[in-house]
């Protein structure tokens, strides 16, 4: 059986080098994308793959970035594309009562239209080699909100309805569309806000800590390799029970 092919955003992150790691350990080549990629061929942590990682530079808020990573990179190397794992994204604390302009549209950018831009690009080779898995990661914040984050839960809920309205468009193309909401996890995205998380949330999730990337990584994989496309349109939280009910 040949190798299947995943695409990872936002690879070079806390939990991106989790679900590259998780892919790489479970048979799959993997591209490896980020804006951040400063030593190509390399990601920390992962220094020998036997020629199934292909690292690459690839901004999710240009289109011709993510059409020539999947021209040159993707499909010139391995000649296909089975996966795609919409991970990139950013957060920016925003209060709902005083909303900046450039940062509104620099988190849009990244966390909604990316997603948009790299499902139409990568969705359309999926098409043409007859099947495919999607999965984005998206957060609790856009199932239920989140102080100080509207334009990011916006963001994210956005990338809910995109991934549900994906998977009725292309199940007939044989292409799953599914999300994964994570809650509060240790990465350094959240260290900005660590002092105020670990005071306030912390106490308030069931599970009595914060989620681990390679929790969130396995998830992703459940739906990355589930082998029947009839999966689709799920939204799998993984928050330790925090918006439970
Ligand atoms: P992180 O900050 O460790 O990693 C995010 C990665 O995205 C970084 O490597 C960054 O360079 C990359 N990135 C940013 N802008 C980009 C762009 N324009 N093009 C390509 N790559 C770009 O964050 P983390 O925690 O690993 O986040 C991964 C995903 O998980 C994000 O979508 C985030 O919103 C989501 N998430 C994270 C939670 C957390 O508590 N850490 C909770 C819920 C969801």
């Amino acid at each position: 059986m040949k190798r299947r092919v995943a695409v990872v955003t936002g690879a070079a992150g806390g939990i991106g080098i989790a679900i590259v790691r998780k892919l790489l350990d479970n048979g799959f080549a993997v591209v490896a994308t980020d804006l951040d990629i400063s030593a190509p061929d390399q990601l920390p942590g992962l220094p020998h793959a036997q020629g199934q990682l292909c690292v690459a530079r690839m901004d999710v808020t240009e289109s011709k970035s993510i059409r020539e990573v999947c021209e040159n990179e993707v499909l010139a190397r391995f000649g296909r594309v089975d996966v795609l794992i919409n991970n990139a994204g950013i957060f920016r604390r925003t209060s709902a009562l005083a909303i900046d302009d450039g940062v509104m549209h620099q988190i849009l950018a990244v966390n909604l239209m990316g997603v948009l831009r790299c499902t139409s690009i990568f969705g359309c080779a999926m098409v043409r080699g007859g099947g495919g898995r999607i999965v984005n990661v998206a957060s609790t914040a856009g199932v239920s909100g989140a102080a100080l984050a509207s334009v990011y839960a916006a963001s994210k809920a956005g990338v809910i309805a995109a991934a549900q309205s994906a998977s009725r468009e292309l199940a007939h193309c044989k292409i799953a569309v599914n999300v994964v909401a994570p809650g509060f996890c240790d990465t350094p995205m959240l260290n900005p806000e660590r002092a105020l998380v670990d005071k306030f949330t912390v106490p308030r999730i069931p599970a009595g800590r914060l989620g681990e990337p390679e929790e969130v990584a396995e998830a992703v994989l459940f739906l990355a390799n589930f082998s029947s496309p009839y999966l689709t349109g799920c939204v799998l939280t993984l928050d330790g029970g925090l918006t439970v009910g």
